[in-house]
């Protein structure tokens, strides 16, 4: 995680300062890690923000993004304090207002748009298309404006986030290029300079043979174009750029490791069955969005000198097809007790699962740091 977090400060370096988006794993002793990085935080939900402050976030460093944030979510935050609400939607505008008393200090906000469909991509999509994230960009001046005109708002910037899991450096920047350019309308429109200009997440990590990892290099050439687009404005040029990854700063640091409750023979096929599942690791059951079912990398973290001897399918024990992690994966001839390992599943794991689902018990989260292992399971 601390690597990944260089990495990218290094590339952004004198451009966008990073915000860890904690959905991707809230785990306090995850979201501590980066914090002592110098991470800010995005988050979603009360929950997330209460978890991002256990972690010792400051409030002023959180963003609160989300489509659907309800009023106590919203009373809570601006009364413990928060660095920007993203708004999303015109009944949270008039929800925050209705919280904002009149004579109020005004709640500090940023508008999210849905860019315009040129500059969509990533494997799961949330912009570029109909979408209940944020305002369409079509629909920029009219929200600005309404923003503007209300003594309920100090509005600093603006939000975008195109979409994640995107590996193509150059896509990533074209999207980068487009929300300064957005960017720049709301500053000409309120002509006033602007506080923050949030890119988004999207940030990809390699998952499957053949895919290649996202190209830090090629992603730094683009930079001081970036840079330079944002210093050519006035209204931009002292505006703090943030990026708000979550899969790429803690995905490959995570192992999901599970132990093999029985190794049985189906028609031809081996099956090796395990005491984890989609119940922990939705993701890596194909279950999370993905277009294409395509296997997590997996391993048998114990017996690694062994050479690959078996195909075999590792299946969860929920009684549903659904639950396989890895589908003929090569691996040693295996049977009950050996461990297999999913290799890239620190992000959205066990928090976008169906933890509850035949009541399985939640599996253990460890931190190894520096070789120490610590248990900082909720
Ligand atoms: C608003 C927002 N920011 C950031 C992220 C993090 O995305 P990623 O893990 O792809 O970087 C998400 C993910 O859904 C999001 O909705």
């Amino acid at each position: 995680m601390r690597r990944a977090y260089g990495k990218l400060a290094e590339v952004l370096s004198g451009f966008a300062s990073i915000h860890y988006s904690i959905k991707a794993n809230p785990n306090p002793g995850v979201i501590g890690v980066l914090i002592g990085q110098g991470a800010g935080v995005e988050i979603a939900s009360l929950g997330e923000y209460r978890l991002a402050r256990s972690a010792g976030a400051d409030p002023s460093r959180i963003l609160f993004a989300g489509p659907g944030k309800r009023a106590e979510e919203l009373a809570v935050v601006l009364r413990e304090g928060i660095g920007e609400i993203h708004l999303e939607s015109l009944e949270e505008i008039a929800r925050i207002e209705r919280l904002i008393e009149a004579g109020g200090v005004p709640a500090p906000v940023a508008i999210r748009f849905n860019p315009v469909a040129e500059v969509q991509g990533g494997a799961m999509r949330m912009g570029g298309r109909p979408a209940p994230f944020g305002f369409d960009e079509e629909e920029l001046d009219g929200v600005v404006d309404q923003v503007e005109a209300s003594a309920a708002f100090d509005l600093r910037g603006v939000h975008m986030f195109a979409g994640t899991q995107i590996l193509d450096a150059d896509m990533l920047a074209g999207q980068w290029a487009h929300g300064l350019a957005v960017a720049r309308r709301v500053a000409a429109r309120i002509g006033r300079p602007l506080k923050t200009i949030d890119l988004g997440g999207g940030l990809g990590i390699p998952y499957y043979i053949g895919e290649a990892a996202l190209d830090l290099e090629r992603l730094a050439t683009h930079i001081p174009a970036l840079a330079e687009a944002l210093a050519a404005d006035p209204l931009t040029r002292d505006a703090q750029v943030v990026v708000e990854p979550g899969r790429f700063l803690v995905g490959p640091a995570g192992v999901y490791v599970a132990c093999v409750l029985a190794a049985k023979t189906s028609r031809g096929s081996r099956f090796l069955v395990t005491d984890g599942g989609m119940h922990h690791h939705l993701a890596a059951s194909g279950n999370l969005g993905q277009i294409i079912k395509r296997d997590y990398p997996v391993l048998a973290p114990a017996r690694m000198g062994e050479p690959a001897t078996v195909t075999a399918s590792l299946a969860g024990p929920l009684c549903t097809p659904l639950d396989m992690i890895a589908r003929k994966a090569e691996l040693p001839d295996l049977r009950e007790g050996d461990l297999v390992a999913v290799l890239q599943s620190g992000a959205y794991g066990l928090s976008a699962s169906p933890v509850n689902f035949l009541g399985h018990p939640l599996p253990r989260e460890v931190l190894v740091d520096g070789g120490a292992a610590r248990l900082i399971s909720c």
